[in-house]
């Protein structure tokens, strides 16, 4: 095994007690999870941050959200998952009886265009060395030390990976962390149906790129949804799908203009 792998399965099971919490069902874990401490979270954190690109306060308000909400019956989507560190820690607090899927290219993000700010554009350039390329094994290894036991690894670019893809279940959790406008307006047209009412997806960079922002705004508004954004500062934005449509209330408005 290797150093990395090594801290992070021994940091893993100095804890078994809360592995044991966490791997409870649904409804329990939700209960428990009002009751995690911010230590624990940050336990969680630091056994998983090799394999995270998110940084210990955005890890933590992630999580808290997820503890914080009541999760509904289904599976758990990430779509841009780098090393997969993000999707560990959600299995750790959402459990064994939920399948994962983590979605990546593994080769990095696509180039960033007009739509997704100069700011991204420069950002990129400045980043080409790196650019959120990783080695998909990472993945495999990350999620094998979590709670997760259904997981699959969606290696590809999105429109490829997405097209024709059918979870087993209702998306209780989608988590969107591909950072452009096409990659994060690809996620949400083919997922967000997917995604039943009282289903969470958390956008993790909506304040980070405009491009991000605008595809939100866009399906949100092309598909007529009057779905709320809701933010945790300016750290994390999140939706918790209703079943609201705009569309209805217009029409019910001019029913009663009528
Ligand atoms: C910021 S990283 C994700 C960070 C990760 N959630 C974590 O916990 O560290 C963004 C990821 O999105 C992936 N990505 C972006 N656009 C993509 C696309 N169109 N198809 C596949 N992967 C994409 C990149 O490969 C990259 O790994």
């Amino acid at each position: 095994m290797n150093p990395l792998l090594r801290s992070v399965f021994w940091g893993a099971v100095k804890i078994p007690a809360m592995r044991k919490l966490l791997s409870v069902s649904a409804m329990k874990i939700n209960d428990a999870m009002q009751a995690l401490s911010d230590q624990e979270i940050t336990a969680i954190y630091e056994r998983y941050k090799e394999f995270t690109r998110i940084p210990a306060q955005g890890y933590a308000i992630n999580l808290s959200v997820l503890g914080n909400i009541p999760v509904v019956n289904g599976c758990v989507v990430e779509c841009g998952t780098w090393r997969g560190g993000m999707s560990a820690g959600m299995a750790d607090l959402l459990g064994a009886e939920r399948t994962y899927y983590l979605f990546d290219s593994f080769e990095g993000l696509p180039d960033a265009k007009g739509i997704d700010g100069e700011s991204a554009i420069s950002w990129q350039s400045d980043n080409n060395v790196d650019n959120c390329r990783t080695e998909e094994q990472y993945a495999h290894d990350v999620m094998e030390l979590s709670s997760a036991v259904r997981v699959h690894i969606m290696k590809g670019w999105f429109n490829s990976t997405l097209s024709g893809f059918e979870p087993d279940a209702p998306i209780a959790v989608l988590r969107l962390d591909a950072d452009w406008y096409s990659s994060t307006a690809e996620c949400l047209n083919y997922l967000y149906p997917f995604v039943p009412k009282g289903g969470l997806i958390l956008i993790d960079d909506y304040f980070a790129w405009d491009g991000c922002s605008r595809a939100v705004h866009d399906y949100l508004s092309a598909n007529s949804l009057a779905d709320r954004i809701r933010t945790v500062g300016s750290s994390l934005a999140y939706i918790v799908k209703s079943d609201m449509r705009a569309v209805q209330s217009i029409s019910t408005e001019k029913e009663l203009v009528s």
